[in-house]
């Protein structure tokens, strides 16, 4: 059992500077997920951590040791990769031994372990068998045993389902889910998957251009996104982003023009006071997005018209346009008879609307996700 810390952790790749100074610290038995594009640094941060790559700043410090210098082999972790690696010419059991035998472990010991293991992932049948004769989850589930026998402080996986179809991965992601109940480890976990994230990670670093974005607990990054990249990363559909101007208007400040002027409560006027006259980006996820009226109280009322729905059977999709913009509404009632075309009326509560500085990474300048918002939202015509 081991804490993992990162304190400003830099990679160098001659020019590229692929990791920028990352500080991370991963509880004993907490279970963090690195999720981000492809190219972001995630498999280099794990790597590091592994002791794959060398740092070229900074410290890494595994169960209160500096690591910095150790090898791989001596830093007491276990790493799954995305393909498993199995040896082909051994039997599940040799595969499942390799580690131990390699480090002179007794026999009986290792009989132990890989029962153990074995038991843990239901694959005590498969023993016998040469990795060519599993199927992909099987594999999988070997590659993770392989860690499992070894008893590390630190497990660390880099992209592990990514080699399964869409219906393997549901299930091996529920396993592992099952798996962290049984087996408690300190654990990294390296994917580009928004979906795996959100369901295994204790908590979720967001990474872009090897710099951590934001990091917290799935429904934090989710509900106060600390920036219009993490905002749009995360959800599917996606969160919808619409350019407006902060413009002063009659004493107050009004977001203009998203259908009509958007007329600020106090609060939300102070956050953007020094907006006033620049473009800012308000965000809005697609299931806060109602068709209809909404309660009164703090509900932003837009008139627009239909352009298509998605029927999905559980809920539809609905793609509506308010003047020149087009946004994406979820969980919309399947029984609701929508055309494209139909002029519609929708709503927005008020406590579920983000304002986000401009650009692709614009800062949050305004998140109602904690509650901030007291007074209501009105559209003046
Ligand atoms: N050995 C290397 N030499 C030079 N550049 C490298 C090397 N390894 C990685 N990089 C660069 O470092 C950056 C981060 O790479 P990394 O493999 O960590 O990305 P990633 O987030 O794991 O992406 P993916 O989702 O595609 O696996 C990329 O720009 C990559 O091109
Ligand atoms: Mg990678």
């Amino acid at each position: 059992m081991a804490e993992v810390k990162l304190t400003q952790v830099n990679k160098r790749y001659g020019n590229i500077h692929a990791v920028h100074d990352v500080d991370l610290t991963v509880a004993d038995e907490e279970f963090v997920v690195l999720v981000g594009p492809s190219g972001c640094g995630k498999s280099t941060t794990l790597r590091m951590v592994a002791g794959l790559e060398e740092i070229s700043g900074g410290t890494i410090d595994i169960g209160g040791r500096v690591v910095n210098d150790l090898p791989p082999r001596d830093r007491d972790i276990a790493m799954v990769f995305q393909n498993y690696a199995l040896y082909q010419h051994m039997t599940v059991y040799d595969n499942l031994a390799f580690g131990l035998r390699n480090r002179k472990v007794p026999e009986a010991d290792i009989r132990k372990e890989i029962d153990r293991a074995a038991s843990i992932l239901g694959i005590q049948p498969l023993m016998a068998r040469k990795p060519k004769q599993l199927s992909g989850g099987q594999q999988q589930r070997v590659a993770l045993g392989r860690c499992i026998v070894r008893n590390p402080a630190v497990f660390l996986f880099d992209e592990p389902l990514s080699n399964l179809d869409a219906k393997l991965r549901a299930q091996m992601r529920i396993e592992l889910k099952e798996l962290r109940t049984r087996v408690a480890t300190t654990s990294i976990y390296v994917t580009h998957d928004q979906v795996e994230a959100m369901t295994l990670g204790d908590r979720i670093v967001v990474m872009k251009d090897g710099l951590v974005q934001q990091i917290g607990t799935p429904l934090e990054l989710y509900r106060t996104p600390a920036n219009r990249f993490v905002g749009s990363f995360l959800g599917s559909p996606a969160m919808n982003f619409v350019d407006v101007t902060v413009v002063q208007k009659n004493g107050g400040l009004v977001l203009s023009d998203f259908g009509a002027d958007i007329v600020l409560p106090d609060a939300m006027a102070a956050a953007l006071a020094g907006h006033v006259g620049k473009n800012v980006v308000i965000g809005l996820r697609p299931e806060h997005i109602l068709m209809g009226e909404g309660s009164s109280e703090g509900t932003i009322r837009l008139d627009g018209s239909i352009v298509l729905t998605e029927q999905l059977g559980a809920q539809q999709l609905v793609e509506l346009r308010v003047g020149e913009r087009t946004v994406m509404a979820a969980g919309v009632d399947p029984d609701l008879r929508l055309q494209g075309g139909d002029a519609g009326r929708f709503s927005i509560a008020l406590d579920r609307v983000h304002v986000f500085a401009a650009g692709d990474s614009g800062p949050v300048l305004w998140s109602a996700g904690k509650g901030q918002v007291t007074a209501p939202l009105r559209h003046v015509s």
